[in-house]
Formats: C-alpha cells, sequence, structure tokens
C-alpha cells in the first residue's frame, strides 16, 4: 500500500527555516517509501477565524481545500516555528478551519481523526523549537491525530542548511529520516 503524506510548513515566510526543514522532511519521507504532497500554506491564506464570519459566509474555499487534501492523504507531516514558547498563529488558525463544519454540515475533525502526523521545528534558539513541538504534539492529538513519538528539533538554524538546502550534521539529519521512516511505518501499520 502507499503511504500519502500531506507536508507544510506552519512558516510562510519565504526565507523560512521550517519551510527548508519540511523540503528535508518531504524528501526523507519519500525515500522512506511514501508520495508526499509538499504544500505552501500561502495557497491556503484563511482569515483569522470568526464565528460570526463562518456563520455568515460559511467555511472559506481554502479550508475546504484543505479538508480535500487531508482526506486525500493518510497523515501529515508539519514543521512549525515556535514563537514565545508556542506554535504560531498560522498553525492553529489553519487548523481549527479545517476541523469546522463543510458545507454538508458535518465536522471537518472527521478528515484528522486518525490520521498519523510527525513533528519537525527549527529555529536559531538553541533548542531548535523544541517547546513548539511539545504544544503541537497536544494541538494535533487533540484534533485526532495519532502523533508518533520521534521529532526532531533543528536548533542553530541559521547554520544548520547546506547552500543546497540540505542539513549540514549527518545527526540531525538522521534524526529527521527517523521521523520519517516512524512516520510511513505507523500510517502502514493504521491502514492495515
Ligand atoms: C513573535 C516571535 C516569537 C518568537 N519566540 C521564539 C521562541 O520562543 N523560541 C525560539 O526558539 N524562537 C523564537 N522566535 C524566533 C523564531 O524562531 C525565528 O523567527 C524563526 O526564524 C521563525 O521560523 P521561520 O524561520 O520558519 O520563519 C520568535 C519569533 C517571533 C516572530
Amino acid at each position: 500500500m502507499t503511504v500519502r503524506l500531506l507536508a507544510f510548513s506552519a512558516s510562510t515566510r519565504v526565507a523560512s527555516f521550517n519551510r527548508k526543514l519540511i523540503a528535508v522532511g518531504a524528501r526523507a519521507a519519500r525515500d522512506a517509501g511514501a508520495e508526499v504532497t509538499l504544500i505552501d500554506l500561502l495557497d491556503y491564506e484563511l482569515p483569522l477565524y470568526n464565528g460570526d464570519l463562518e456563520a455568515r459566509d460559511g467555511l472559506p474555499e481554502a479550508a475546504a481545500r484543505l479538508q480535500q487534501q487531508f482526506a486525500a492523504h493518510h497523515g501529515l507531516l508539519l514543521s512549525t516555528p515556535e514563537y514565545n514558547g508556542m506554535f504560531p498563529p498560522l498553525l492553529k488558525n489553519t487548523l481549527d478551519w479545517v476541523s469546522r463544519a463543510d458545507a454538508s454540515g458535518q465536522s471537518g475533525l472527521r478528515f484528522l481523526e486518525g490520521k498519523v502526523a510527525g513533528l519537525l521545528s527549527a529555529s536559531p534558539g538553541a533548542l531548535g523549537g523544541l517547546r513548539s513541538l511539545i504544544a503541537s504534539r497536544q494541538y494535533l492529538t487533540n484534533l485526532g491525530f495519532l502523533v508518533i513519538p520521534q521529532q526532531q528539533a533543528v536548533g542553530g538554524a541559521g547554520q544548520a542548511f547546506g547552500e543546497d538546502g540540505a542539513l549540514v550534521e549527518a545527526r540531525t539529519q538522521a534524526g529527521v529520516e527517523k521521523v520519517a521512516h516512524a512516520l510511513v511505518r505507523l500510517a502502514r501499520q493504521t491502514q492495515e
């Protein structure tokens, strides 16, 4: 069975370290045998969630497209920045919208529940966004994801990537590959 993974960075900054890291992660997941759809959240821009807006206009078109992306994949590979010890509002706002009811009136959580998820983070700081991973793990679990225990935080991100976008340290690359392999393995097991 072919494992299909959705992958994105929770930073849309052009020079984002997490954008670089998710590209490395996507490559590792492909090497582990998965089909990976690497998307850019810039292509899914959403307003800040507001219940009145939702009641008036329904689910934004970008959220409906994201629901379909999740429906078409077995899991998520995420790379997230850390803002003040937490994942950024972009991640929360995006997945909060995805969790909302679609045009059929059914909860969007059905597109997320039981899906596997693997977490990466990158930061110029020494801890590499580790606190953001802890918070992301809790949030994704609340949404129904099965988050694998393996994770990789990339610290000193300004020096962590070579010109070609590859990780400079073999140990860090091995950590990303470990996440990718475990994610593909669990996706296979849960689909059997
Ligand atoms: C509001 C804000 C808060 C931040 N707080 C943290 C933090 O708690 N820990 C950390 O390691 N870096 C923190 N940073 C620095 C980010 O790690 C850095 O901007 C990083 O480059 C963002 O990820 P990106 O390169 O993928 O855009 C913060 C940045 C911003 C804008």
